[in-house]
C-alpha cells in the first residue's frame, strides 16, 4: 500500500496481530491494548514508517529522546521491552532485526491504512471501553492474585498497597483478568500516571468508559454510568491524584451498584469501603552460600532475574552465578522493578561484576532491607530504598520514563545521562 495515502496523524500501521496507531501512542494486538513505554512506541514507530530499510541507531534515538542525550544502553534497553511486548525474542526475529553495529531494520510486512477500530465493537463495553492490557508473564504472585480475586467476589472497592515498583499494576491487571468473564459489561483500565492534575480524573474515567457529553459534572456521569452496569474499574496508580481518587471511591461506594472498583496505589485511598491488600516483594533466598539452580528457582525474584537477563541480555543462569545472583536479588530487597533493571544491566556484565557494582556504589548489602520491615517509611531503610531506586530508576528511564519522576528528590542524585555514561 502506498504509504502517503493516509496523512500521517491518520495512519494505522498493522503487522501480523498488530495495529499501531500512533497518533494515539496505542499498540493493539488482536485489538487489546498492549502495554507499552512512550520510547518503545516512539522506536516501534520509527521502524514501522520504513519498514525493511536499515533505521540508525543515531534516528532511533533522536525519535525517542528528541532534543536529549541519552546513552545507547537506553536504546537497547527499550528496544528488548519492544521485543518482548511483540514476543519477538526468539533467535530468527519475526519483527525487528538487529544490524550489528548499525542499527534496525523492522522486517515483517507491514499495512499502513486509516485508522482501525481499535476495539473489539460486539464485546462487553461498547468499541470506546479503554480495556485491559495484554497478559504478560508472570513469576510467582499467584498467592496475591486469588485473593484480590477472592476479595473483589465479596466486596466493593479493593485497592492493592505497596512500593513504587513491587508490582501492584502486574498482579491488579492479572486479577481483573481472570474476572473479567463474571462482568458483563467487561473490565475498564483507567491509568492515572499519564497526569498530575486531580481534577481531571473525572475526565480520565469519562474517556476511559467512553463516555461522552458535557464535563460539567464528568463525575455524576460516570458514577451512574457504572451504576447502570456490571463492570470491573481498574484504577491503576491513583497515588497520583489520591485525593480525587478516594473522592470518586466514595461516590462509587455510596452508588451501590453491581459494578466493582480495583485501585493499585502506593497509599491506601482510606475510603470506608475499601478493602487493603499490601504486597510484599517477591520471596528471596536467606542464604546464598551452596544455593543449587533447583533450589534458586524457587525463589520468585531469583525466577525474575533469570527470566529478564536471558531475555535482555541473553544470559544464562550457571551454577556458579547462583549465590551473586541470590546476593544482587537479598540486595535489591525482592524488588521487581530493580530486579529486571538491574537484570537488564547483565548485557556487558558478569553477575559477579554486577554485585559488585551495586555493593560499591551503594553499599546495597550492609543496608539490607528485610522483607518483614517492608515497606520501610522513615529513616536509613527509606533513604536507602530511594537511593536505589533512584539509581535503577536512572537506568529505567529508558524502560518506563515515569518512575524516576515520581522520586522524591535526593542529596548528590546523579542525573540519567551521568549514571548510564558511568555505569552503563
Ligand atoms: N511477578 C512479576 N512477574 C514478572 N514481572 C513482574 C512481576 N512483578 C512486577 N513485574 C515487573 O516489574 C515492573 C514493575 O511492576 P509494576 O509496574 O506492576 O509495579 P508497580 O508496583 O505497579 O509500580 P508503580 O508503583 O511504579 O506503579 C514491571 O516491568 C513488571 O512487568
Ligand atoms: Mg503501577
Amino acid at each position: 500500500m502506498d504509504p502517503t495515502a493516509h496523512p500521517p496523524v491518520d495512519r494505522t500501521f498493522s503487522f501480523g496481530p498488530f495495529n499501531l496507531v500512533p497518533a494515539r501512542q496505542l499498540l493493539l494486538r488482536d485489538g487489546t491494548p498492549v502495554r507499552l513505554g512512550s520510547r518503545a512506541l516512539s522506536i516501534l514507530t520509527a521502524l514501522v514508517e520504513r519498514p525493511g530499510e536499515l533505521v540508525s541507531r543515531d534516528e532511533l534515538m533522536a525519535a525517542a529522546w528528541p532534543k536529549l542525550f541519552v546513552h545507547e544502553s537506553n536504546l537497547k534497553v527499550n528496544m528488548a521491552n519492544l521485543r518482548r511486548s511483540l514476543g519477538d525474542t526468539q533467535r530468527e526475529p519475526t519483527y525487528v532485526a538487529t544490524v550489528i553495529g548499525r542499527g534496525y531494520r523492522f522486517v515483517a510486512p507491514v499495512e499502513i491504512g486509516a485508522p482501525a477500530n481499535s476495539q473489539k465493537s460486539a464485546e462487553p463495553g461498547g468499541a470506546n471501553l479503554s480495556r485491559l492490557p495484554a497478559p504478560r508473564e508472570i513469576v510467582g504472585r499467584d498467592e496475591e492474585i486469588a485473593r484480590i480475586v477472592a476479595e473483589l467476589r465479596k466486596r466493593q472497592h479493593v485497592t492493592v498497597v505497596g512500593a513504587g515498583g513491587i508490582g501492584k499494576t502486574t498482579v491488579a491487571i492479572a486479577a481483573a483478568q481472570a474476572l473479567e468473564a463474571e462482568y458483563p459489561d467487561g473490565a475498564c483500565f483507567v491509568d492515572l500516571s499519564t497526569f498530575d492534575d486531580p481534577t481531571l480524573l473525572p475526565s480520565a474515567l469519562a474517556a476511559a468508559l467512553g463516555i461522552r457529553g458535557s464535563a460539567d459534572d464528568m463525575l455524576t456521569a460516570v458514577i451512574d454510568h457504572l451504576g447502570q452496569r456490571q463492570m470491573l474499574v481498574l484504577l491503576d496508580n491513583c497515588e497520583h491524584v489520591l485525593p480525587a481518587a478516594a473522592i470518586f471511591a466514595r461516590r462509587f461506594a455510596a452508588s451501590v451498584g453491581r459494578s466493582r472498583l480495583l485501585a493499585t496505589s502506593r497509599q491506601p485511598l482510606g475510603t470506608f469501603a475499601e478493602r487493603i491488600i499490601r504486597m510484599d516483594p517477591l520471596k528471596v533466598p536467606d542464604a546464598v552460600d551452596g544455593l543449587t539452580i533447583e533450589e534458586a528457582m524457587r525463589f520468585p525474584a531469583m525466577g525474575l532475574f533469570a527470566r529478564r537477563a536471558a531475555e535482555w541480555a541473553g544470559y544464562e543462569l550457571v551454577q556458579s552465578d547462583c549465590a551473586a545472583v541470590a546476593q544482587i536479588c537479598r540486595s535489591l530487597d525482592g524488588i521487581p522493578l530493580a530486579i529486571e533493571l538491574a537484570a537488564a544491566n547483565m548485557v556487558d556484565r558478569t553477575a559477579a561484576q554486577l554485585g559488585a557494582m551495586l555493593d560499591q556504589h551503594l553499599g546495597f548489602q550492609n543496608r539490607l532491607v528485610t522483607r518483614h520491615s517492608w515497606p520501610p517509611s522513615t529513616g536509613v531503610t527509606s533513604c536507602c530504598r530511594r537511593t536505589k531506586l533512584s539509581f535503577f530508576a536512572s537506568f529505567r528511564c529508558s524502560h518506563r520514563g515515569s518512575i524516576r519522576s515520581k522520586l522524591p528528590p535526593l542529596p548528590n542524585q546523579l542525573t540519567l545521562v551521568q549514571w548510564t555514561s558511568r555505569y552503563a
